[in-house]
């Protein structure tokens, strides 16, 4: 039986998303913030995210989304629909649950206007974001499922990494200003007086949930993890980080790219996190390009994402 989901399914939730998801831990607070308390999840129905009970056990789930409030400058982005996350208990797969409660999320993103669906998104437009896509060596058996139900293979996207302890910007950086790339670039802090700037850039270059992230460093007064790079009296690119190494959201305007100023700021980044006491640099995401640009920077890919997408 599929049903919509109960605040009381939380634990057996969780306790299944940990033995399906062994990439991808989850605590019951985190779950509950990710989807409980998810601005766009109707708390009073449950629409948006289904349990399969069978035999008063919880057995699989499914999570799909639309957008209630706006994403940014967005909009609410009304013919578009997210599935950020599917599984379905090892004892109980091949038995048609997954397909079920996959077709279940579909029919309702339909039935409320929704001519595309994402597994899971695109750069600033990925609600409810657990990871990029199907991970192709953990989670293989999903893209089957979401092939059976229609999805195709938009592109593949990467989770990199490097060790910080010999890592050489210095030398990095040389590599990267040849040919006088990079000059006349200067890079940054975000200081209150450049946040003017810098939002300017983000709503034209990178409309969508970046503009949210950045937001929130400014409200926490987080500026001391935030670069940007000047051009010309403009800013053309920025990036932000945690102290635990998780590097990004970070861009250059799409007029400025190839010149090296994303190699500048990424650099720096590191260098910031060196002293800082970070062990590694890493993130969840990148697309083909930037996958290039980080390998070209020495980063190595420690994961392998097929992003999926179904056009109704
Ligand atoms: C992916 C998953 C949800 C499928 O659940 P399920 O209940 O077994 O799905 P179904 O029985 O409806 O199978 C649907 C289709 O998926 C494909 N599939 C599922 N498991 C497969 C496997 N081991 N090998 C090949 N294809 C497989 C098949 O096409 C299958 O259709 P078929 O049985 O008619 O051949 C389940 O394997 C799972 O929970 N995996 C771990 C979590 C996960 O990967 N989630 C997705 C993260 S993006």
């Amino acid at each position: 039986m599929i049903r919509e989901i109960r605040g009381s399914d939380c634990q057996a939730v969780v306790a299944l998303w940990n033995r399906c998801l062994t990439r991808d831990l989850t605590t019951e607070a985190r779950f509950a913030a990710w989807l409980f308390a998810d601005a766009d999840f109707d708390t009073e129905h449950g629409k948006g995210a289904w349990v399969e009970e069978s035999g008063g056990q919880i057995a699989g789930f499914v999570r799909a989304i639309r957008r209630e409030l706006p994403n940014d400058r967005l909009g609410t982005e009304s013919s578009l629909g997210w599935i950020p996350v599917v599984f379905v208990a090892p004892e109980h797969r091949r038995k048609g649950i997954g397909t079920e409660l996959l077709e279940k999320a579909l029919a309702w993103l339909r039935e409320n206007g929704v001519e595309k669906v994402w597994v899971c998104g695109n750069s600033g437009s990925a609600p409810g974001y657990l990871f990029p896509g199907i991970d192709m060596d953990v989670y293989a058996d999903a893209k089957g499922l979401f092939e059976k139900c229609g999805f195709v293979t938009d592109r593949q996207a990467v989770s990199m990494t490097t060790t910080l302890l010999d890592y050489d910007p210095e030398y990095h950086e040389q590599v990267a200003r040849r040919g006088g790339a990079g000059e006349g670039i200067t890079i940054e802090t975000l200081s209150p007086a450049s946040v003017m700037n810098f939002f300017t850039f983000l709503r034209t270059s990178f409309p969508g949930d970046w503009n949210t992230a950045a937001r929130n460093k400014v409200k926490a007064g987080d500026f001391s993890r935030v670069l940007i790079a000047w051009n010309e009296g403009e800013v053309v690119g920025y990036c932000q980080w945690e102290d635990d190494g998780h590097f990004g959201p970070f861009g250059v305007a799409a007029s400025m790219r190839g010149k090296g100023v994303g190699a500048l700021l990424f650099l720096e980044s590191c260098r910031r996190l060196k002293k800082t006491g970070a062990r590694e640099v890493w993130f969840n995401w990148a697309d083909p390009g930037a996958a290039r640009f980080y390998g070209r920077l020495g980063l190595n890919s420690t994961r392998t994402f097929h992003v999926v997408r179904k056009d109704f």
